[in-house]
This record gives C-alpha cells, sequence and structure tokens, in this order.
C-alpha cells in the first residue's frame, strides 16, 4: 500500500553474474528516477543475496526454479527443463501475490527467462526485455529464429554468413547456443524466447548507438531495439554511487588495488574469463608462458586457482615462481575498480558482454579469448566492427599459441598498432559517456521509456 502513488517495476533475472549485473545496473538507474524496484530471482540465490544486498533500495523476492536447493545447476539442463515445467507456475504464483500489493507499470526480463513471458501476459501486465548483449546479437538471432535473412545449414563452421550491417561471418562466429553443436535445451530457450516476442513491448539494450548505429537502425522497422547503456555501474562513468549494491558470486581480492597502486601507468596486463569459461590446460599453459616471456606486469583472475578441484586446470608450477612481483593471481578481482585503475594497459578477455561494454566505457584495449555464447561474435564485433581490440588466433581445438599470445601482448602495447587501438578506445570511451549524458542517444532512449511507463504506455 505505501507503493501505491510511486511508479513501480518488477525485474526478473536468474541469478548469474553476467545476467545479474546489468539488470542491477539498470535498477540503479531506475531509482535514481523515482522508480521503485523489485528484483525476482531463484530461491538458491537467496542466502548469497541477503549477504550481499543489504541497506539496498531494491526489494529482492525469490521464486523456486523447482529443482532442490542442493542440486548442482551447473547440470543447465536440468535447470532449464524445470524453469520453464515448474519455475514457471512458481514465478506466476509469486507474481500473483506481489501484485496484491504492488502496482507494477511493467515487468522487465532479460533473454534467459523466457517462461515469464507468458506468465506475466496472463496477469495483464506489460512486459519488457532488457537485452543483455550487443544489439548485433538482438538482431542475428531475431533474424534466425524468424528466418528473415539467409543462413548456410551452420554444420559447417567456414561457412559465411552475409547479414545486414555486419562484418560477414564464419559460422564459427555465430553464437554458439544457435549452432547444431550446442546443447538442444540453449537453443530451445532463446527459440522460446524469439517465439514470443511480439508479446514483449519495449526491447532495451545495454549497448550503445553510437557503437552500432547501422545494427540498430537495420532493426527499427523489424523490431526495434533501444540501446540504453553502456549499462554499467555509475563508478565506471566516474559517478558517484547513491545505490551502492552489488551482488558478487565470489568475495573480490580488493587487495589487488594497493598492488596495482604501486605500478606504473598503462603497464600492467589483467587477465580475466568472466564468470563461467574455464581454460584448458593447455591454453592456460600457453597463457603462463606468453606472460612469462612477454616480462610485463600482470593481474590475472582464476577463480578455481588453488582449489584441489581435479577439473581446473593448474598454473605451471615455475610460473608463481618466476613472476613474483610483477605478476599477481586472484580468484576474484573487483573488475570495475581494476579497468579504472591506470595501471591496466590492456585486458586479455573472454568477451562476455559485461566486460566487453566495460572496456568501452573506460577505454582499455582488448586481446579476445572468447568461448562460447555471443563472445565469438562479440570478438568479430571488437576487432572489426569497435577496433578496440585483437582476436587471438586459434588452431582446431581453440587453443592459442604462445608466440600468437605474445603477438597480440605487442600489438596491443607497443607501436604503430597500439596507439592506434587506443587511440579508438579512447574516441569509443568519449561517445559512450556522451550517450549516458543529458540529451545523448541512450538517455532519450531511457527517458522514453521512463516517460511509456508514466503513461502506462510501454
Ligand atoms: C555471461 C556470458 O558468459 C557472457 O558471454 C554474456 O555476455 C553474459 O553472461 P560472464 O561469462 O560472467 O557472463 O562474463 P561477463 O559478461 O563479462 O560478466 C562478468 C561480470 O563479472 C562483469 O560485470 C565483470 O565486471 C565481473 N567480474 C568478472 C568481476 O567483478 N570480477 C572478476 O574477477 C571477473
Amino acid at each position: 500500500m505505501a507503493y501505491e502513488k510511486t511508479l513501480q517495476v518488477l525485474m526478473v533475472s536468474m541469478p548469474l553474474q553476467g545476467h545479474i549485473n546489468p539488470m542491477l545496473n539498470l535498477a540503479k538507474r531506475l531509482i535514481s528516477n523515482g522508480v521503485h524496484v523489485t528484483i525476482a530471482t531463484t530461491e538458491d540465490a537467496r542466502h548469497r543475496m541477503k549477504q550481499n544486498l543489504q541497506n539496498t533500495e531494491v526489494q529482492f523476492e525469490f521464486f523456486s526454479d523447482g529443482l532442490a536447493l542442493d542440486f548442482d545447476r551447473s547440470n543447465t539442463e536440468a535447470l532449464v527443463n524445470s524453469l520453464k515445467l515448474q519455475g514457471s507456475k512458481n514465478f506466476s504464483t509469486l507474481l500473483t501475490n506481489l501484485t496484491k500489493v504492488h502496482n507494477y507499470s511493467c515487468v522487465i526480463i532479460n533473454p534467459f527467462v523466457p517462461f515469464a513471458i507468458d506468465v506475466i501476459a496472463d496477469h495483464g501486465i506489460p512486459c519488457a526485455l532488457l537485452w543483455i548483449q550487443a544489439s548485433a546479437l538482438y538482431s542475428i538471432y531475431y533474424r534466425y529464429y524468424n528466418n528473415i535473412d539467409y543462413f548456410p545449414n551452420l554444420e559447417d563452421p567456414n561457412d559465411k554468413v552475409h547479414l545486414p550491417s555486419l562484418p560477414v561471418l564464419d559460422v564459427r562466429d555465430l553464437p554458439s547456443l544457435m549452432l547444431p553443436s550446442s546443447p538442444r535445451h540453449f537453443y530451445n530457450l532463446l527459440n522460446d524466447l524469439f517465439k514470443s516476442i511480439d508479446k514483449v513491448k519495449t526491447v532495451l539494450g545495454t549497448s550503445f548507438y553510437e557503437i552500432e548505429e547501422d545494427i540498430v537502425k537495420s532493426m527499427f522497422f523489424i523490431t526495434p531495439i533501444y540501446p540504453i547503456g553502456p549499462l554499467v555501474s555509475p563508478f565506471l562513468l566516474g559517478e558517484k554511487e547513491t545505490n551502492n549494491f552489488k551482488l558478487d558470486i565470489l568475495s573480490a581480492e580488493d587487495s589487488c588495488i594497493e598492488w596495482l597502486d604501486n605500478k606504473t601507468p598503462s603497464s600492467v596486463i589483467y587477465v580475466s574469463f568472466g564468470s563461467i569459461t574455464v581454460l584448458s590446460q593447455k591454453q592456460m599453459n600457453n597463457f603462463a608462458s606468453a606472460l612469462m616471456n612477454s616480462k610485463k606486469s600482470f593481474l590475472w583472475v582464476i577463480r578455481s586457482h588453488g582449489s584441489n578441484n581435479s577439473n581446473s586446470p593448474d598454473l605451471p608450477l615455475e610460473f608463481l615462481e618466476e613472476t613474483k612481483g610483477r605478476g599477481l593471481v586472484v580468484k576474484w578481482s573487483p573488475q570495475e575498480k581494476v579497468l579504472m585503475h591506470p595501471a591496466i594497459a590492456c585486458f586479455i578477455s573472454h568477451c562476455g558482454w559485461n566486460s566487453t561494454i566495460e572496456t568501452l566505457v573506460t577505454g582499455v584495449p582488448v586481446i579476445c579469448y572468447p568461448d562460447w555464447t555471443d563472445q565469438r561474435t562479440n570478438a568479430v564485433l571488437i576487432e572489426n566492427m569497435f577496433q578496440n581490440g585483437v582476436n587471438l588466433r586459434c588452431d582446431e581445438d581453440r587453443v592459442a599459441s604462445t608466440e600468437e599470445i605474445e603477438r597480440c601482448i605487442r600489438g596491443v602495447m607497443e607501436g604503430p598498432s597500439a596507439l592506434k587501438i587506443k587511440k579508438r578506445a579512447i574516441e569509443i570511451k568519449e561517445s559512450a559517456r556522451k550517450s549516458l549524458q543529458e540529451g545523448g542517444t541512450s538517455h532519450q532512449n531511457l527517458d522514453k521509456f521512463i516517460n511509456d511507463l508514466k503513461a502506462t504506455n510501454i
């Protein structure tokens, strides 16, 4: 009842790092525009979130995904199927209860909870989508699942794909979730979303217009996407954080910032492959050798480091000894603070979209080692369209050699190629910030969304 006069929005996300971060960043923007935000996610995250999210202005609500709390959710097939069958019912019950006390103008989902679309429609509430990847990916998936442009049969990774406003892509550079080699439940997840996309009233994007102008334009008369990004935390924009809440799946080792404080400007290579990717032993050895040979300082995030998990690769024994002083390995970094630090020269990244936009907004050049989902397409965008980084060339088994990694390190840190990439990274950083300022494209799109909410016209 206390919320009656306030504009209210519910957001729904899986509690994965790369999914929840953009939702939280949108929540922060909405809250600073006077909107009351509730975030609904699955019950298994309740404990983690309670620890992390005290004193926030967001209200959190939980529903069961239908699996026992101690079920191993790395079994993604069981998780996706259970969410669709049982999680949707539990979400429906939660939404019924929430609407007894809240008057939601809209429910904002992200792409990986398509089961929520029909539930939201059944409750008579408008649904919006926060597309948490590049607009290019929205365009590719939409065209593919709605049979709009010509795609080859996708069996041959070397086949070429010609799509509007995109560089020619090899099949292997398409988002992996739509490829025949991907598990069927991932294919179905996106298929469910794009088959129901007409029920979504507005699609917001975490990207920004200036870096994907042609793509955004090419979608305008098909199914428009309104970029409101780069959707990063206010901290990365040098703004004061009034709602300084985060949900980190692991505790960040803040001590690495003091370590960076003692390094000279633009001297340190930051290495991180996000919250999911695990390197093969061979690939880890090659990165270690290349970092050792480069003689440069580095900060490397290895989530499983020292975990005694037999599935995790080990660092070569001599590596830590030989790089003592100039290298630091942590299990989880405060990545935003790291990328904002003047000591950082470049980022060896898996090109998850959050990491990518964090580099765009901080002007940090990228060396791409993409793994799956949107990452290979992002790497093509980085090298060919944004031109703020280089893509590591890999063999058939997706292994980049030591020499290739060393070549790319030199390419982004030394000589004319490094200057060119850095210049481009700074240009993008400036245009990213402009798009978020009053009158900028992203600012206008968010304003429009909030005004539509007020007019219950999303
Ligand atoms: C997943 C997918 O893998 C990715 O391709 C998709 O675009 C989003 O969902 P993830 O692999 O975790 O995401 O990568 P990314 O999108 O880069 O998100 C990771 C987030 O964790 C970033 O916001 C990054 O700042 C943060 N992070 C990462 C840390 O705070 N500390 C770390 O040590 C590593």
